[in-house]
């Protein structure tokens, strides 16, 4: 039976806002036994994400639930569930509406809740893109690993330059033009390279030098990314691409990784580098081992 899950969420109800909130962070391992689940709240959308089987019953009994706590709150109830062979998300209630978005302080981004697992943004990275908006202003950035453009879309809204947004999935940087769109910034400021970092280090040199330079990586890529390799091999090329006062954000989140090995690669690639701010993915993801989870470092190298 879900209790304890619908329990905790029943403490922890959203309040009116439009904003986008996660509701439950099992990943964090702090409630025995849901450290499968994630509830992500996207007004009128909930998101469930489970990163192991669970049975129908299980889901049918906390979706009614779900639907009695949130009452006519709730538009839809999508599951993702990540163990499942060909993944992608399923309703177990309600429509989806013409466009699902996420709100976030004002800015909007477009979400797929149905798509192959990653829906259009990543939750806990909500710190690092407040974060950077205050302190976008006036710089010129590269976006590594852009994906939707979340970072960029954050940058022009605290009065970037210019940002250059790099991903190898051209999708991704798509969608990430719409997300620019859908917030009415303007694209003469935003430059998409479709393209393997690895392979790209002289565009990049071209369009720089950059004024603060995003990393939030995978963990592991087949074939694109492998952290333990390729984190001091793209660390080490980046003075090329700064200016004299260029700054890092970087980012890690994956399950694997953590505090300790950010700071470890940023200390052997850049001895004496000056750390600015060290943020963590805040309270609504509360982590058990607290050098686990999102840690994200800004740095002078
Ligand atoms: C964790 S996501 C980045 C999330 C993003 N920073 C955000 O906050 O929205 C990782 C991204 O890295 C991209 N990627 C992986 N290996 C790459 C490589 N070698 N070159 C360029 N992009 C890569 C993937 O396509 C994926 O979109």
């Amino acid at each position: 039976m879900p209790h304890t899950l619908l329990d905790i969420i029943k403490q922890n109800l959203p309040d009116a806002s439009p904003d986008a909130r996660r509701l439950f962070h099992g990943r964090g391992q702090t409630v025995a036994g849901l450290e499968a689940v994630t509830l992500d709240w996207y007004p009128p959308l909930l998101v469930l994400t489970l990163y192991a089987d669970f049975d129908e019953k299980w889901l049918q009994q906390l979706s009614i639930g779900l639907q009695q706590l949130f009452e006519k709150r709730l538009g839809c109830l999508v599951c993702q569930q990540r163990r499942t062979a060909g993944g992608g998300g399923r309703i177990l209630y309600g429509r989806l509406p013409e466009q699902s978005v996420a709100q976030e302080n004002g800015l909007r981004y477009l979400l797929d809740p149905l798509a192959h697992q990653n829906i259009g943004i990543f939750p806990d990275m909500a710190v690092g893109r407040a974060y950077l908006r205050t302190i976008a202003e006036g710089k010129s950035i590269l976006n590594l690993f852009a994906y939707t453009c979340g970072f960029s879309v954050a940058a022009l809204a605290g009065g970037a330059k210019k940002v250059v947004n790099l991903d190898m999935n051209r999708r991704l940087l798509e969608r990430g033009r719409q997300n620019h769109r859908l917030n009415e910034q303007d694209l003469r400021s935003v430059v998409f390279l479709g393209h393997d970092l690895f392979k790209s280090f002289g565009r990049l040199k071209r369009e720089g030098p950059f004024d603060l330079i995003i990393l939030d990586p995978p963990f592991f890529q087949s074939g694109s990314f492998s952290a333990l390799r390729d984190w001091p091999k793209m660390l080490r090329r980046l003075p090329e691409l700064l200016t004299d006062s260029g700054e890092l954000l970087a980012a890690v989140s994956a399950p694997e990784l953590g505090a300790n090995f950010l700071r470890q690669q940023i200390d052997s690639a850049f001895p004496g580098a000056q750390i600015l701010a060290r943020l963590t993915g805040g309270a609504d993801f509360p982590e058990q081992n607290r050098d686990k989870g999102l840690h994200l470092l800004h740095v002078v190298p």
